[in-house]
C-alpha cells in the first residue's frame, strides 16, 4: 500500500458526475516548489469522499509480481510505468475543462459549423471512415474525441479495409455474443457429435493474452487482423487486469467472450502442434477437431509452427474455433500466406500502417482511461512547441547502470539534437527563446525524469529553449495481473503516441504500441550493454509498425531460412532485433528475389 500526500493547490476536481459511474478518478495533485514552479504527483487513483471534492483518500492497490525474465533477454510482457514529480510552467489552474490546443496540436473543434463543415467533422471523428457510423458517444467518450488530440492523419485507410471493417462488424454482429447464431454454433462446437453443423455456423477466434500489456496490444490487433482475413469472430478472453482500458470496438454487439463460456479454459481443446503431427502421420483424411488451441508464443524453444504455410492454413480454415494465445504482432506471417496475400495487400495499399489503422480501429481509451489521457495532456502537454516522448525499459537491470541509461538518453537526444545542449560553461547569456518543449519520460524507475528535470531546471539550455519534463508514474516493477498499473501503462502508452518524437527502447512492446498509434518512426535506443564507446546511442526507425521477434525460421518445405526478409520486399529485419521482422512502406532498393520465384515455399 502507498499513501500519496495532498496538498494545498489542489485542482478542483471535474469528476463529480464521472466519479458516480467510475469508482477511481485521476487527480492532478499540484504541489508548489520553489513558489512558481508546480509539480505534478501523477496519476493516482483517488475516491473523492462525498461532497468535499478536495477531501480525498488515496489508496493505490496492486499485488506485485516480480518480473520473470528481468535477467533474460527473451522478449517476453511488458508493461510500464512511471510516476514521478511534474514541473508545470505556469501558476496554479483552475481547468476544470481542460482547453486542448497548442500552437501545433489542433484545437478541440467548436460546435459552430456550417453543414459542409459538419460532414468533414464526421469524416475526421471516424477517422476517414475507419470507425462506423453510429456509436453512442457517452459510453465511450475518446472514440469521437480522439482526433482532436493528434495531428491530421497522412494515413488514410483504404477503401477495401473501410469495406472489409464494416463486413466484419456485420458478421460480429450476427455471430457474436448474444445472437442465436452464437448459441447454435457453441451448441455444435461443444457438442459435434451431438449436433449438426449446417450452414449458419460461424466460426470464431478467441484470443488469450500472454505477458505485459505491450505484447498483448500487438498480438490482439494481429489477431483481429487473421479473424479479418478467416471470416472469423473475434473474442476477447479478458481478465480483471485488462477490464475498463478499453471500449467495445464493435457497433451493437461485444467483443468479450462471455463469462459463461466454457471456452475459458482449453484444457479438453486439442492442441496445434498435436494436430499437425497428426496430419503429418497420416497423410489422409482425419478428423477434424471443432476447436483447437494455438499456443503460439513464440519463444526460442518452441520449434517451427508452419504457421506461415498455405497448407496448414488450408487445415485450420474448417476448424470451426480456434484459441489463439499469443504475445506477438505476427502480422508479418500473414503477408506470407498465399491465399491472404491479396487481400491483404489491397486492404493497406501502405504496408507500414497495418498497426496504425487496426489499433485506431480497435483501441478506444474506456472512458477512465480517457479522463487520465484529456486531464494530463491539456495540462502539461498540449500548449508547448513540441513534444518528446522518451520510453525507457530496462531489460537487463542486473548489467546496466542508471548512469550507463542516462548517458544513452542524453547522447541520443543531443547528438540528434532532439534536446538542445546544456550551458556548462554559463558564461553567455542568452536571449531569451521562447521555445518550449515538454519531454515526457515513462519509465518504472523516477530517476530518470527527476535526473533530466534536474538538469535542464539548474542550467540554460544554448539554444535557450525552455525544457519542460514530466513523468507521470514510476510502478518500480512490471506488475501482472493489475487493473490500476495497466490502466496507467495504456495511458501512458496513448500519451507517448501523442509526442511529435519518440524515443524508445529496443525490443520493448510497450514503445511499440506507442510508435505504431503515434505513426511514429521513433529513435531507438541500443542495448545500454551493447554499446560500444564510439558507436550511435540510437537509430531512427524506418517504419512505425511493431517488430514480429518470432518470425518462422522456416520455408514450408521444411527447408531452414536464414530470414524471411530476403523473399518479401516489405519486411525487412528490425533495428533493435536482426532475427526480427518489421513492415515497411517502400520496398528495398535492391530486392534480392522476387517473391513469385518462391513458390515452393509454400508446398510442405
Ligand atoms: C478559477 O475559475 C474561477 C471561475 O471561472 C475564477 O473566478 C477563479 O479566479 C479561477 N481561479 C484561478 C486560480 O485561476
Ligand atoms: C458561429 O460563428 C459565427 C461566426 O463565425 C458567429 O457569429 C456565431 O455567433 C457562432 N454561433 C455560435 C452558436 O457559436
Ligand atoms: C443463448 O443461450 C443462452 C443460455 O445459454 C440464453 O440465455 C440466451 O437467451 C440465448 N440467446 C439467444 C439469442 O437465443
Ligand atoms: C445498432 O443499435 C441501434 C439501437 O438498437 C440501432 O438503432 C441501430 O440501427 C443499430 N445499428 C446497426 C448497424 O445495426
Ligand atoms: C489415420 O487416419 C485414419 C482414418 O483415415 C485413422 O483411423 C487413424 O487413427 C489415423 N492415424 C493416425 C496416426 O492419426
Ligand atoms: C529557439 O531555438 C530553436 C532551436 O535552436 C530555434 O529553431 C528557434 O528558431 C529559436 N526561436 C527563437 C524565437 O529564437
Amino acid at each position: 500500500m502507498e499513501k500519496m500526500g495532498l496538498n494545498s493547490n489542489i485542482l478542483k476536481t471535474l469528476f463529480v458526475v464521472c466519479c458516480i459511474v467510475f469508482p477511481f478518478a485521476l487527480t492532478a495533485t499540484l504541489k508548489f516548489r520553489n513558489s512558481s514552479i508546480t509539480f505534478f504527483e501523477g496519476f493516482s487513483e483517488n475516491k473523492v469522499l462525498g461532497g468535499e471534492t478536495s477531501q480525498k483518500n488515496v489508496t493505490t492497490r496492486g499485488s506485485v509480481q516480480n518480473i520473470t525474465h528481468e535477467n533474460s533477454e527473451v522478449l517476453q510482457g511488458e508493461i510500464q510505468n512511471d510516476r514521478d514529480p511534474i514541473e508545470e510552467r505556469t501558476t496554479s489552474r483552475n481547468n476544470t475543462t481542460p482547453e486542448i490546443g497548442s500552437k501545433n496540436a489542433p484545437l478541440i473543434s467548436s460546435s459552430n459549423s456550417s453543414s459542409s463543415d459538419s460532414i468533414h467533422d464526421d469524416q475526421e471523428k471516424l477517422l476517414d471512415g475507419l470507425l462506423a457510423f453510429g456509436f453512442d458517444e457517452a459510453s465511450c467518450i475518446s472514440r469521437l474525441q480522439s482526433h482532436l488530440y493528434r495531428k491530421v492523419s497522412p494515413h488514410k485507410p483504404s477503401r477495401y479495409l473501410i469495406l472489409k471493417l464494416r463486413n466484419y462488424e456485420e458478421l460480429h454482429r450476427r455471430c457474436g455474443p448474444d445472437s442465436i447464431a452464437y448459441n447454435k454454433s457453441m451448441a455444435y462446437i461443444e457438442h459435434p457429435k451431438d449436433n449438426n453443423g449446417d450452414g449458419t455456423m460461424c466460426k470464431y477466434l478467441v484470443w488469450s493474452p500472454a505477458n505485459g500489456l505491450g505484447n498483448r496490444i500487438i498480438s490482439m490487433a494481429a489477431t483481429f487482423l487473421y479473424a479479418i482475413l478467416t471470416d472469423r469472430v473475434l473474442l476477447v478472453r479478458f481478465g480483471e487486469d485488462m477490464h475498463s482500458l478499453f471500449c467495445e470496438p464493435f457497433l451493437n454487439s461485444t467483443w468479450m467472450l462471455p463469462t459463461n463460456s466454457p471456452l475459458w479454459n482449453q484444457e479438453h481443446v486439442e492442441t496445434y502442434d498435436s494436430f499437425l503431427e497428426k496430419d503429418k502421420a497420416n497423410n489422409s483424411k482425419h478428423d477434424l477437431p471443432s476447436a483447437l488451441f494455438l499456443n503460439h508464443q513464440f519463444t526460442k524453444e518452441n520449434p517451427e509452427k508452419f504457421f506461415h504455410c498455405g497448407h496448414n492454413q488450408d487445415l485450420l480454415r474448417n476448424v470451426p474455433l480456434l484459441i489463439s494465445q499469443t504475445d506477438q504482432y505476427f502480422v508479418p506471417s500473414l503477408f506470407m500466406i498465399p491465399s491472404f496475400n491479396l487481400e491483404i495487400n489491397k486492404m493497406f495499399p501502405q504496408k507500414d500502417t497495418v498497426f496504425y489503422h487496426l489499433a485506431h480501429y480497435l483501441y478506444h481509451p474506456s472512458n477512465e482511461a480517457w479522463r487520465l489521457i484529456t486531464t494530463f495532456y491539456p495540462t502539461y502537454l498540449a500548449k508547448v512547441d513540441e513534444r518528446i516522448g522518451i520510453q525507457i525499459r530496462v531489460f537487463r537491470p542486473d548489467i546496466t547502470s542508471n548512469q550507463a541509461i542516462m548517458d544513452l538518453v542524453l547522447s541520443c537526444t543531443i547528438e540528434n539534437k532532439l534536446l538542445p545542449k546544456l550551458d556548462t560553461q554559463n558564461s553567455v547569456s542568452y536571449s531569451q527563446n521562447h521555445t518550449i518543449k515538454a519531454v515526457l519520460v515513462t519509465s518504472l524507475s523516477p530517476n530518470y525524469g527527476e535526473n533530466l528535470r534536474a538538469m535542464y531546471e539548474n542550467k540554460q539550455s544554448i539554444s535557450g529553449e525552455v525544457i519542460e519534463v514530466y513523468q507521470p508514474s514510476h510502478e518500480e516493477k512490471q506488475k501482472f495481473g493489475d487493473n490500476m498499473h495497466n490502466m496507467k501503462a495504456w495511458t501512458e502508452m496513448y500519451l507517448l503516441s501523442l509526442s511529435d518524437v519518440l524515443v524508445t527502447s529496443s525490443l520493448s512492446t510497450f514503445g511499440y504500441v506507442a510508435q505504431g498509434m503515434g505513426g511514429l518512426k521513433p529513435w531507438i535506443l541500443v542495448k545500454p550493454h551493447k554499446k560500444k564507446p564510439n558507436s550511435a546511442s540510437c537509430k531512427q526507425d524506418f517504419s512505425s509498425e511493431p517488430c514480429f521477434h518470432y518470425p518462422p525460421m522456416h520455408e514450408c518445405n521444411g527447408k531452414f531460412q536464414k530470414h524471411f526478409s530476403s523473399s518479401f520486399p516489405h519486411l525487412w529485419e528490425c533495428k533493435d532485433r536482426h532475427s526480427g521482422l518489421k513492415l515497411v512502406s517502400e520496398q528495398r532498393s535492391v530486392v534480392s528475389r522476387p517473391v513469385t520465384a518462391n513458390k515452393n515455399m509454400y508446398k510442405i
